[in-house]
This record gives C-alpha cells, structure tokens and sequence, in this order.
C-alpha cells in the first residue's frame, strides 16, 4: 500500500513535452485500428488451398506470435504498477495504451486461427525449450518481482527481457519472416494486414523500453552492466528458438521439395535476427555519453521536438 503525498496536475500540469507524453499521444492517433475489422476470408481459402504440409509449415510462426502476444498481455500488469507507484504519470499514461495494444495483438492472432479453422488445434508442440525459457519463465518472472521490487536493477531487467528481447528482437524478427514467407507467397492478405498494425505498435512499445532502459543506465556502469549481461543471457534463448524455427522449416522444406509456394531465405531471417540484437545492444549504449538521467532526458526532449 502507498499514499499519495501530492498531485502532479494540482501542482502543475502533465509535462506535455515529456516523452513518454509523446507517445501517448502517438498511441491514441495510431492505435485505431480494430482486429475485428480485418477481413480473413482471402486468408481462410488460402488456408483451404494449401498442402497437409504446406498448412503445417505456416503455423510455427503464428504458434509463437500467438501465446507471446498473451504472454505479454498477462505479464505487463507489474511494469504498469511499478511506474504508477514511482509517480511517473507520464510513463503510466502511455502504458494504459500499451496494455490495450497487446490486447488486440492477441486478439488478431485468435480471430486468425479461428477464420483458417484451426481454433481448436493445440499449437504448444511448436514452442521448443528456448522458447519456453524466454515466454514461460523469464518473461514473468522478471516482470512479477516489479510486484515487490521496483529498484533500477529489477525495472531494467523486466524492460529488457520485454522490451529489448521479445519486443524489440523476437517480435520485430517474426514480422520480417511473416513478410518473407507469406508476401513473397501471395499468401494471407489478413494477417499480414494485422502484422502492418502490430509492428506501428510494437514501434513504439520498444521505445518505451529504450527509454526506460536508457534513464537507468545513464552515468551508471553498474546499470548498464545490468542491462548487457541480462541481453547476453537471454540471447543464447532468443537465438535458440530462431535456430529451432529455421531447422524446422529446412526440414518443411525438404519434405515439400515438389512444391515451392513457401520459398524461404532462412540465412536471411536468421541474420536480421542477430542484427535486432545489436541494434537494441547499441541504442541502449548511446545513453552511456550521458552523465545523468536528467542530461539524457533534455537531450531526448530536444531531439524530438
Ligand atoms: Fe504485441
Ligand atoms: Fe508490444
């Protein structure tokens, strides 16, 4: 339990030029988008229209977009509470949006399984140990210690492994293998629709991880050590279920050998992963030229206005 000693907007205002302000006012522009409005039914007979195996070989992917979309649905309740209990009304303002997107993001990937038919079919057998390391375990646990411990240390690790490896690598990956695979193919007009929204979305949820990371890290090595052991750890996961998704579509690919309507570039896929890696590694290292949280934040104000 906390009390309140005062109140920002009695005292003042909210501070319009705050960057987590920004955002939330990006967020209300963007974020009109309604899965409901999607039209699957060009996905659905595409659906109709593939192989037994061709069908099995789209649904890797969406197996792991769907339960991380839940996953981070379920698991973003503590960041909420943690700024809120911090009086960062700015940060909290744009996490009611934040929460709202995930929310839709799971919500289309439901809508979609439903429309192509396989709504009842138990997708888990896609998600290998990697994965469940990062989305079973890592992921709420990081995120339920912000329950009872908001210190830089735990607010940086809950933003990295959300923000920086599941957002900002994994997500950000899938996407550009969702584009690879199924524009290239003519496939699933729908969800690709949807992932043009998820991505706008997950934009600027990464930058509220940059951010958050980047405060804490400012002038601080210990923090920032923090920051690159936590990627490093998790990275050995995050590239794990990357390298179990390409052997299983190598292997698709084989047994699909006559057919080529999902050709895939896998080294592509495999490198702009790694790539995602380092330009989160090196967003986060740009906040170590500044002595202090404050410095940072008048140079952020400044550059985006
Ligand atoms: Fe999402
Ligand atoms: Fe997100």
């Amino acid at each position: 339990m906390f009390y309140h000693e005062s109140f920002q907007t009695v005292k003042g205002t909210i501070q319009w030029d705050h960057p987590m302000y920004k955002l939330y006012e990006k967020a209300k522009k963007q974020g009109k988008w309604n899965p409901a409005d999607i039209d699957f039914s060009q996905d659905q007979e595409d659906f109709q229209r593939l192989s037994d195996g061709e069908k099995i070989a789209s649904l890797p992917l969406v197996a792991g977009f769907s339960a991380g979309e839940e996953a981070v649905t379920l698991d973003i309740l503590p960041m909420i509470n943690a700024m809120a209990r911090q009086g960062r009304l700015e940060d909290t303002m744009f996490l009611t949006t934040f929460l709202h997107d995930e929310a839709k993001h799971a919500e289309m990937f439901s809508r979609w399984q439903q429309a192509v038919g396989v709504g009842d079919m138990d997708l888990s057998v896609f998600h290998n140990d990697s994965y469940k390391r990062i989305f079973y375990e890592a992921l709420p646990e990081s995120m339920n210690r912000l329950n009872t411990d908001d210190s830089p240390e735990a607010v940086i690790r809950a933003a990295t492994v959300y923000n920086m490896i599941v957002e900002g690598t994994l997500a950000e990956s899938g996407y550009y293998a969702f584009r690879q695979i199924f524009k290239k193919a003519g496939l699933f007009p729908g969800i690709l629709q949807g992932i043009d929204y998820l991505n706008m979305d997950e934009g600027r949820h990464i930058q509220f991880g940059i951010y958050t990371i980047q405060r804490l890290v400012a002038g601080n090595d210990v923090h920032y050590k923090v920051f690159i052991d936590y990627m490093d750890e998790l990275w050995e996961h995050a590239f794990g279920y990357v390298e179990y998704l390409v052997s299983l579509g190598e292997q698709q690919k084989r047994m699909l050998a006559s057919k080529r309507m999902l050709e895939v570039d896998y080294d592509m896929l495999k490198n702009y992963a790694v790539k995602q890696f380092h330009i989160r590694k090196k967003q986060i290292d740009r906040a170590k030229k500044y002595d202090s949280i404050d410095e940072l934040e008048k140079a952020l104000t400044e550059v985006e206005s």
